[in-house]
Formats: structure tokens, sequence, C-alpha cells
């Protein structure tokens, strides 16, 4: 799939703005703070129904303005689309083709994409939370039925944790939570090592790659549950029920789940050096890529902020043959490592205007 069309109206520091885009790159080039991420933004927002990097939908919202709005036209299977989200104070609305949204769930995974930031990097060194973001993000791209469970479950664990926040705990109604938490924490065990595995097999080949055959990327998916009935859940999380009463909070469960990401059998995270961990991001990136193409029979949308500064030039040279045939939205303050690519578009990007 391929964007087309963008227009923002009152979107960030935009107001008014129309462009074209290509199927191939497209690379916003302008100096710092002049609206090339907020592009990455709204790109991100017509996919998810949300910011990554806002709180609330209304930080989206010119400062000069009430509203704001996306307007996206997509080609998917060669069939135009169109993607339209508006934002006020008091409401977001999300069409689809014309169509309400009514539910995220139902909408998530309509438009493919993959994003890379500096922040990405998190996702190696960072806590475990980022990793977990990591694989859901995409699981949640792939699986309806995944999305669902995993809200169904971060519902359950609120109410849990406000039961043990209490003076006096109901026991029976924690068990009925636990109950229907091991139903979602199988469905999820089971998801997340499914496509652990698929990722895998891409990054070592994409790492091989990389590296010349140096270094072996391995991805350890830690988990209490892996390979347990529902029951055997459901004991396990009652079992562990008076140490939460004395934590008051809950210390089991896919909350905890952890991917540990090794380079030659060691923890990159503690382990290996900048480069090391750049390139196992990088394989770990386009492995996400290779993923979702191939289980959704659909090309993602790559969006690339600013990474470009963060990588290497043999490092980079491999990503622009990598992405030459696919959609890219790539930003950059200087664009120097553009050389000999033939399907790409410079928009230049100054004070939330584009120079076309
Ligand atoms: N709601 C908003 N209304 C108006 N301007 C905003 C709003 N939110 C953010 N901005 C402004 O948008 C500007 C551009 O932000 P953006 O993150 O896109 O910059 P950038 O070009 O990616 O810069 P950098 O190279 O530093 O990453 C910022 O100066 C910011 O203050
Ligand atoms: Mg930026």
């Amino acid at each position: 799939m391929y964007v087309n069309k963008l227009k923002l109206n009152y979107f960030r520091n935009y107001e008014e703005q129309e462009l074209e885009l290509i199927n191939g790159i497209n690379l916003f080039l302008g100096n710092n703070a002049q609206g090339k991420t907020n592009i990455i933004e709204s790109i991100y927002v017509s996919s998810f129904g949300k910011s990554y990097r806002a709180q609330k939908d209304s930080e989206l919202i010119n400062f000069h303005s009430d509203f704001c709005r996306i307007d996206l036209e997509y080609y998917k299977n060669s069939i135009l689309k169109k993607n339209e989200i508006y934002i006020d104070h008091s409401k977001k609305i999300i069409q689809n083709d014309g169509i309400k949204v009514k539910k995220i769930s139902d909408f998530i995974g309509e438009i493919l994409i993959v994003i890379f930031s500096p922040d990405s990097l998190d996702i190696v060194k960072g806590s475990p939370s980022k990793r977990r973001e990591f694989i859901d993000m995409i699981l949640c791209q792939l699986s309806k039925s995944y999305l669902i469970a995993s809200q169904e479950y971060m519902k359950c664990l609120k109410l849990k944790n406000a039961m043990l926040k209490k003076e006096k705990i109901d026991r029976e109604y924690v068990h009925i939570l636990n109950e229907k938490m091991s139903v979602y924490i199988k469905k999820i065990v089971e998801s997340r090592k499914i496509i652990v595995e698929k990722l895998l097999n891409k990054a070592q080949i994409i790492e091989n790659h990389l590296t010349n055959g140096k270094e072996k990327i391995d991805i350890l998916y830690h988990t209490d549950f892996l390979g347990m009935t529902e029951q055997e859940i459901l004991n396990y999380l009652d079992e562990h029920l008076y140490i939460e009463e004395m934590r008051k909070a809950s210390i089991k469960g896919i909350q905890r789940d952890d991917f540990i990401i090794c380079i030659n059998g060691l923890e990159v995270n503690k382990f290996g050096s900048q480069g090391q961990k750049r390139t196992a991001l990088l394989s770990l990136k386009l492995a996400n890529f290779e993923v979702l193409k191939e289980e959704k029979n659909e090309i993602p949308i790559l969006l690339l902020d600013d990474i470009m500064s963060e990588l290497d030039n043999e490092r980079i040279a491999f990503l622009l043959k990598y992405i030459e045939n696919y959609q890219s939205i790539i930003t950059t303050t200087e664009a120097s490592f553009v050389k000999d690519i033939e399907r790409i578009k410079i928009l230049k990007v100054s004070n939330g205007r584009l120079e076309i």
C-alpha cells in the first residue's frame, strides 16, 4: 500500500497543507522545529487513531484553531481509499472510506505502518515495556482478536489493582478477574511466542547481511506462562494472590513479559556497543516490516524519522537499497546521503509549510 495524498488542516504547526507523495522515497528536508516529524505523526495518527507522542489528542490541534483534520488518500490493492480524522476539544471522528469507525479495534491494521525514530532505540536499550510495545504494535496490526484480548486484559488488570489497593480485599472477586485474565493470557502468550519466532527468522537473515555473518541476533521470550493451560494459568495467578495482597499490586501477568535481545549469545542491552544496538534495532525494524508484509500480503508504509544521522554510511546504503521499491517517508535535516536514487521526492519543510 502507499499514501498518495495527505491533507492537513490545523494539525500541529500546519494550517492548511496539501501534498502528494510518491510510491518510493519521500524525503522531508528542513531545519529543526519546522514540522518534519509532524508529517510522520499525522500518518501514524491516520493508522492508529492516536499519536505516539501526544498525551492528549487535543495537543495535535494547532494553537490558533479549535479543531484539526488529517485527510489521507491511499492505494490498497490498487484501489484508492480515503481516511479522514477530525479532532476537536470534545470529540474525535474517524471515517474510513466514508464509513464512520465506531471502535478503534475495527480500524487498526487497515493502514499498515512501521515507524523507526531515534526513540526506537529504547526497544533495545530501554525497559521491558518498550519491547512489549514493539511486539504488541505488530500484533495489533495483524490481529483484531489480539488487540481485543489485550484491551480486555488491561481492563481486568486495572480492576484487580484497584481491588488490591483496598483495605478489605474481596478474594472471590479477584478470583473471577483471574479467571477472565487467564483466558486472555493464554491467547496473548501464544500470539507473542509465534510472532517472536517469525520476527527472529527475518531478523537473523538481515543481521547476518548487515554484519557480514559476524553477528547472530536472538530474541528470548520471557514469560511465566509459556505452555500453560488456562487452568494452570489461573492456579498460578491465584497462588500468588497472597503476595499481591501484601504488595497491594498485581505482580504476575503478561504485563511482566520481556523479550531479551541477544547478539552472539550476550544480552545487547547490557553488553552491546552503541553500533551493535543500532544494528540490532535496524534488523528488528526491517524484520517487523517483512513480517507485516508477509502476514497481511500488503506492503506497509515505512516512517523513518531522523534516523539517518544515527546510522553509519554502510547501514544507510543498506537501508536505502532495502526500501527503494517501497514507500517510505523519511525526515532529515541534511540530504548528503541521497545519491543514485531513482524514486525519490524531496519536500522542503519550513515553519509549517512545504515548499513544493
Ligand atoms: N499544537 C501545535 N500547534 C502549533 N505548533 C505546534 C503544535 N505542536 C507542536 N508544534 C510545533 O511544531 C514545530 C515542529 O515540530 P516537529 O516535531 O515536526 O519538528 P521537526 O521539523 O521534526 O524538528 P526536529 O528536526 O528538531 O526534529 C515545533 O516547533 C512545535 O513547537
Ligand atoms: Mg523531528
